[in-house]
């Protein structure tokens, strides 16, 4: 089949990349024409396990458009000639509210219908109510398949091969609506010994179903880190409250364990908007309401942390080490990671902070150089912290010669609390 995708970010490349492993055909729209630039010399402009490695495999199944915004993206070259048209540009969130910012969505579905396009299926992380909005407005006979995504940033492509479910919404009667479940369908069924679930549902009901997994996994991660704070007032370990909890199916081991807060680009954006719909909708979400302010409160809690222990630690113009600036282990995305908000408050109070990570080579938190964390040198160094769960910071960080009293603040819990023993430095984690 020939496929389309709009926009070359993280859900829309692994996507394309991902439907060409099958064999499809596939033309990816972007306006970012360095993105389109980079894409085109062979490179993945981003990180993302196994993806640079399956582009390459894939390569000439793939072909990129350049999309110009100047005024609204009307370029969409050839797109009339594919099969099926996903959408996978971003829905940040607005400045005003939080809610989520669909101009671009809705321009480039304006666009497309504008050419003639008679369906669309829709990737983006959307609020429950737009599919339907954008049909009634349009007035016409454009289909709107609402098709959420759930990869995880770090294992996207195996999320993309191997997925959990298959959610599309819409109008299940349509030839169209057929057309995207029978395409998935005989994708998957192609893999050996597997078969993710097909949920055929309508949109409003797919769209929700996206912001209600998101919201629910903050929640899950917000509890632990609360919990966390118990223990440490009154003396219980929170690492193993949280595997004792995880043990029970009901609840699971995933999402349960303490750190430092959660962020990247969907989580927190994901619930504010989940929070404006309910309150457009005249419906409390109270729990969702608490998730933001408690994990606010702990990215800050945290900076406080590092500020009280470099504090008691007498270091003179104190210098730390943060090891991992990504969200999360295994991504160089950095939009809302904990580093972008605990390395400035800390810069703020006359902390020196020197960044390592493996994956990112430019930091867009503090713009300068990060270092290669095999690189790591400790002289100098009165604290490190570690941000991510990064499995090689673990020995680099074991076999430092790390100055005497130097500061551990481990806020994954990568260590032990044994392993420093016989070292003389403070260790500290959130267990
Ligand atoms: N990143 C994730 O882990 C993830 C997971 C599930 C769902 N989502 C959702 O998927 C959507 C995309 O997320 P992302 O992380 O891939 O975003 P992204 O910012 O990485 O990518 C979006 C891409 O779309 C391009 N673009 C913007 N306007 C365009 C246009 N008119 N035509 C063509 N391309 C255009 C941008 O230049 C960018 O490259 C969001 O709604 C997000 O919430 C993201």
């Amino acid at each position: 089949m020939r496929i389309a995708v709009i926009g070359a970010g993280y859900v829309g490349l692994v996507q394309g990349i991902g439907i060409a492993r099958f064999g499809h055909q596939v033309t990816i729209y972007e306006t970012d024409f360095q993105k389109i630039n980079s894409l085109e010399a062979g490179i993945i402009p981003f990180f993302e396990m196994g993806l640079q490695e399956t582009f390459a495999a894939h390569k000439d199944k793939i072909k990129f458009e350049f999309v110009n915004t100047i005024q609204t993206p009307t370029h969409y070259n050839d797109i009339k000639n594919h099969d099926i048209v996903f959408i996978a540009v971003g829905t940040p969130p607005s400045q005003y509210d939080g809610s989520a910012d669909l101009r671009v969505l809705i321009s480039c579905i304006q666009s497309l219908h504008d050419i003639g396009v008679k369906c669309v299926v829709i990737k983006s992380t959307v609020p429950p109510g737009t599919a339907e909005e954008i049909i009634y407005k349009s007035n016409s006979q454009l289909q709107i398949i609402s098709n959420p995504e759930f990869l995880r940033e770090g294992s996207a492509l195996q999320d993309f091969m191997r997925p959990d479910r298959i959610v599309l919404g819409g109008d299940k009667g349509s030839p169209e609506f057929k057309k995207v479940m029978d395409f998935y369908k005989d994708m998957y069924s192609k893999l050996d010994y597997f078969t993710p679930d097909f949920i055929e549902t309508d949109n409003t009901t797919a769209e929700l179903s996206k912001y209600a997994s998101n919201a629910f996994l903050a929640m899950k991660v917000t509890y632990i880190n609360e919990m966390a704070n118990l223990c440490r007032m009154i003396g219980a370990n929170a690492n193993e409250v949280a595997k004792i909890m995880g043990t029970d199916p009901r609840i699971g081991a995933k999402f349960l364990k303490p750190g430092p807060g959660f962020g990247g680009s969907c989580f927190p954006k994901d619930v504010q908007a989940l929070i404006r719909v309910a309150e457009r909708s005249g419906v409390r979400l109270s729990l969702v309401e608490q998730l933001q302010n408690s994990n606010d409160r702990r990215l800050i809690q945290m900076a406080d942390d590092i500020s009280l222990m470099m504090e008691q630690s007498q270091a003179v113009n104190p210098k730390v080490a943060v090891f991992g600036l990504g969200f999360k282990a295994n991504t160089d995305d950095t939009r809302g990671s904990p580093a972008s908000i605990i390395c400035p408050i800390l810069d703020e109070r006359g902390i020196h902070v020197v960044e390592y990570d493996s994956l990112i080579k430019i930091s867009a938190i503090r713009m300068g150089i990060v270092r290669d964390p095999k690189k790591f040198c400790p002289e100098g160094i009165d604290g490190v912290v570690i941000l991510t769960e990064c499995q090689e910071f673990r020995d680099i960080i074991l076999n430092a010669q790390l100055k005497p009293g130097t500061v551990i603040m481990d806020l994954r819990n990568l260590f032990d609390n044994q392993e420093f023993a016989n070292m003389n430095v403070s260790y500290f984690n959130l267990g």
